[in-house]
């Protein structure tokens, strides 16, 4: 499967020692005020190992995020097929999520740009989309310096998450083929 590396990242496959770190950020609710709740130590390890068999293979996915010559596991970041049905799928969404210690460092963003290079030249996809709750600054954040747009015309509600609930409500942002050759390909 492919490994990516950034300046500063690796973009692995998972190892059985990630399965701890994974759980800590997937229990804590910080890290996970903008999902519905956060995970059990039983969720997380099924879906870390959904997470392996995709990228074992389809050798791509949710990469697992080691920084080069540092931690080892940060989270992950990469790329997925949302299992939902919406407006716009099918389609390849571009995702991440980094135990809070490693918030404000750039890492989502640059991993992040490292799967789009990935998904529109290896996997030739024509556009890559990105969701999250409108509450959910610090990832839109990341969208819009990805270079995603946003237009409020395809904003929908999430169908996994209950009707009435305050974070159903999502902004979709999306990368074309173009768009990415003439802006994001040279960083
Ligand atoms: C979403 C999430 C990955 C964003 O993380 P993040 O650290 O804010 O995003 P980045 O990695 O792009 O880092 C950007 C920040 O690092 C700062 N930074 C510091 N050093 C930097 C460097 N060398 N290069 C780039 N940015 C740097 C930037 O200024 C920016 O800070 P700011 O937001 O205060 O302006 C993180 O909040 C998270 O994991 N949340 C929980 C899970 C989640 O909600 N996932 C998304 C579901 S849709």
């Amino acid at each position: 499967m492919a490994e990516l590396r950034t300046e500063r990242l690796v973009l692995r496959q998972w190892r059985d020692g990630d399965l701890e770190p994974f759980a800590a950020l997937n229990g804590d609710p910080e890290t996970m005020r903008y999902f519905p709740a956060p995970m059990t130590r039983d969720a997380s390890d099924a879906f870390a190992e959904h997470i392996r068999r995709h990228l074992e293979e389809e050798g791509w996915g949710l990469w697992a995020v080691e920084v080069a010559g540092g931690a080892s596991f940060i989270g992950f970041v990469g790329l997925a097929r949302p299992s939902f049905e919406a407006h716009f799928t099918p389609a390849v969404e571009v995702g991440w999520r980094l135990a809070r210690e490693h918030w404000g460092h750039g890492y989502a963003t640059e991993a992040g740009k490292a799967a789009l290079e990935y998904g529109f030249a290896e996997l030739d996809l024509d556009e890559i989309v990105s969701f999250t709750s409108p509450l959910n600054d610090p990832s839109w954040r990341v969208m819009e310096r990805l270079g995603m747009t946003r237009d409020p015309a395809d904003d929908f509600e999430h169908p996994r998450v209950a009707v009435g609930h305050p974070l159903r409500r999502h902004l979709l942002y999306r990368l074309s083929r173009a768009a990415w050759a003439v802006s994001g390909a040279d960083g």
